[in-house]
């Protein structure tokens, strides 16, 4: 298992340029098993999810290209239905092949996902929704079989904006018989990516990015050339470190809107920043400010993927902020972590914790439970006195492509190690 070794006390400043969003390619690239012509995917990050993702599509009979960042996915030779436990295990998003199963061949056999452990991480949306599109799912044990035949369209009410609970519903509903309407849509940013590259390839879909989407069944659909989205994720959390380390950061290629909630939420905590359309400056002042209290939530809330980093960020403002963790029910293994490194937080209950600060962090061995929360303690590492080791790296390269290597080039003491 590796480990990131972190020699803290360096500021975090410079330029970045960002990667494609993991949580918009996933979805992509499931989406391209829709078409029985070539996808071509630009700006797709390299990182182990989409590696698994790519896994999957060959286990189908998919042929895959890769020439750096551009994926050339040719899913005409598509014929099996099965994906093996194995892939499935490796992450939670291996569920969105459901919909594109049952789309092109009206049948799919999965099992129950595994990924990242933030607590019960269910599947009855998802079910649900595709009993109500017409499917017959039979579990047995972990492994579920579904079938459909031919898929009515519908209206789809959700009883909370599930990101990939609205992904896979559209990926079922493409080739469906009529509309389907999904209403309580989630509303994130990867959703409309999602509906971008799907238009180009002939889908019938509007209203992504508004909480009601509507999906027009279509016979097939042909070629598409997409670039992915960059990632918010990958902006906040190079955000927060440089705002953890006073230093000074320019983000270019991303669009203010997506990661607005984020930055309201560092300009809140005392950071100037320079907002434009598509590129931002931040440059942080001596002394952070708590935030009294901080909510996740569903998109445009401010995001769950954001709420370890934040609390990283949270021990070194001064006064007391109290964080709501509103979407997972088990937010919170980077918490005894950052308080095994010297922070003062109570946990008050699974989805509350009260952080006072400011606190030194001295730095120490800690592990990543999960790909954000290996984030904050990399944070951690960052401003902490002395030597962080943080191991579970596998967790931490499900989702950042490279990240020792654009933390040095930003001014961190940071190295890989694989044992
Ligand atoms: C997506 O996960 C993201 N993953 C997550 O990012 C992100 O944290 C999450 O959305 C929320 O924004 C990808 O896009 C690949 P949900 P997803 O369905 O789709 C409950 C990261 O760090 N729920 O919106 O799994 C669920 O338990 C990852 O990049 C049900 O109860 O999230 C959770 O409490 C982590 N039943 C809440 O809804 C269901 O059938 C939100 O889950 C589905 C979900």
């Amino acid at each position: 298992m590796g480990k990131y070794i972190i020699n803290g006390g360096k500021t975090i400043s410079g330029k970045i340029l960002l990667s494609g969003a993991k949580n918009s390619a996933l979805p992509i690239i499931a989406a391209s098993l829709l078409t029985n012509d070539v996808t071509v995917l630009n700006n797709c990050p390299k990182i182990s999810d989409t590696d698994t993702a790519f896994k999957i599509l060959k286990q189908l009979g998919t042929d895959i290209d890769a020439d750096g960042n551009t994926i050339i996915i040719n899913s005409s030779s598509a014929d099996k239905v099965q994906i093996p436990e194995n892939l499935v295990k490796k992450m939670r998003s291996s569920i969105i092949f459901m919909g594109a199963l049952i789309s092109r061949f009206g049948e799919g056999v999965l099992f129950y996902p595994g990924g990242c452990e933030l607590g019960n991480r269910p599947i009855d949306i998802h079910l649900n929704a595709f009993k109500k599109l017409g499917a017959k799912i039979n579990e047995n044990g972990n492994k579920i079989e579904i079938s459909c035949p031919k898929i009515i369209g519908t209206v789809i009410e959700l009883p909370f904006p599930s990101v990939g609970a609205t992904e896979n519903i559209i990926l079922a509903s493409v080739f469906a018989k009529g509309k389907t309407i999904i209403k309580n849509a989630a509303k994130e940013p990867e959703i409309c990516d999602l509906q971008l590259y799907l238009k180009k390839a002939g889908a019938k879909i509007t209203g992504a990015g508004t909480d009601t989407i509507t999906i027009e069944g279509t016979d097939k659909l042909g070629f598409a050339e997409h670039t992915i989205m960059p990632d918010r994720m990958e902006a906040g959390t190079y955000l927060m470190a440089s705002a953890a380390t006073g230093g000074e950061l320019y983000i270019e290629n991303i669009s203010s809107y997506i990661i607005k909630p984020v930055t309201d939420i560092l300009s809140q905590a005392g950071c100037n920043l320079k907002i434009n359309n598509n590129s931002i400056y931040l440059k942080t002042t001596k002394h952070l400010s708590s935030i009294p209290v901080i909510s996740t939530a569903p998109h445009p809330g401010f995001p769950t993927d954001m709420q370890p980093q934040l609390t990283t960020l949270l021990t070194q403002a001064q006064g007391t902020s109290i964080i709501k963790e509103e979407v997972f029910d088990k937010r919170i293994k980077h918490i005894p972590e950052l308080i095994k490194m010297g922070a003062d937080i109570d946990i008050k209950d699974n989805r509350t914790f009260i952080v006072k600060g400011p606190k030194k962090l001295i730095g120490t061995e800690v592990y990543s439970h999960d790909l954000r929360a290996g984030a904050a303690l990399i944070i951690a590492g960052l401003l902490a006195e002395g030597r962080t080791i943080v191991n579970g790296s596998i967790h931490i390269q499900r989702g950042y492509e490279n990240i020792e290597t654009m933390l040095t080039k930003l001014g961190a003491d940071i190295k890989f190690s694989e044992n």
